[in-house]
């Protein structure tokens, strides 16, 4: 018994050393050019899919997600705050945001088959260490359903062409 807690010890100390030259003699390749290693893309894709479904919103918090006029305000808000990332529906994304690791997916793609209070929460919320930012004004859920109502109305193809100027007439990036 005493013997297996000295090798339990003595490998508990191993791999405190072992994380710490990692970190302290920089041996971890932080470059976006590499991919990670293998299982891991997986590891944090599937913690962000259970995170999202375990802290969404309830839907009985939405407000009428077929309203047109919600949708259009959804569609200036998506022009300035995530074509740049994700593209307009229908075109591809930059050479630069292509660059990024992981590459944010056309939007299409992002939507895939999350719920609406899915969506808001990855909209509201962002995803940590992903370069997927959360919605800029705090206590804005009103502003974040607008975009979520933009992008059901995209998923069902309903949603009219993106304005050349965001909701507040500022420039689209
Ligand atoms: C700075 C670039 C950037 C901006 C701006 C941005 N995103 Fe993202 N987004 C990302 C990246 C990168 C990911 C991929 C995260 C991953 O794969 O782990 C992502 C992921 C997502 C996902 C989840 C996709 C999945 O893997 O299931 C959705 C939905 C999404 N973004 C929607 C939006 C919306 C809507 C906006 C605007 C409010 C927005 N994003 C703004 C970079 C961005």
């Amino acid at each position: 018994m005493r013997r297996m807690i000295q090798t339990l010890a003595a490998l508990a100390l191993l791999g405190l050393l072992g994380a710490a030259a990692v970190v302290g003699l920089g041996l971890y390749n932080v470059s976006a050019q590499v991919g990670h290693m293998p299982g891991v893309s997986w590891v944090l894709h599937t913690t962000f899919r259970n995170s999202v479904k375990l802290r969404a919103p309830s839907m009985e918090a939405a407000p009428d997600l077929s309203d047109p006029d919600l949708v259009a305000l959804g569609a200036g808000h998506y022009a300035t705050a995530c074509a740049p990332c994700h593209a307009s529906p229908g075109t591809d994304r930059s050479a630069t945001m292509r660059a990024m690791n992981p590459v944010p997916p056309r939007i299409e793609e992002a939507i895939g088959d999350w719920a609406p209070n899915h969506l808001h929460w990855i909209v509201e919320n962002g995803v940590k260490m992903s370069g997927m930012p959360a919605w800029p004004a705090a206590h804005r859920g009103d502003e974040v359903w607008a975009v979520v109502a933009y992008l059901v109305a995209l998923r069902e193809g309903t949603a009219g062409d993106l304005p050349t100027d965001g909701p507040e007439g500022e420039a689209r990036a």
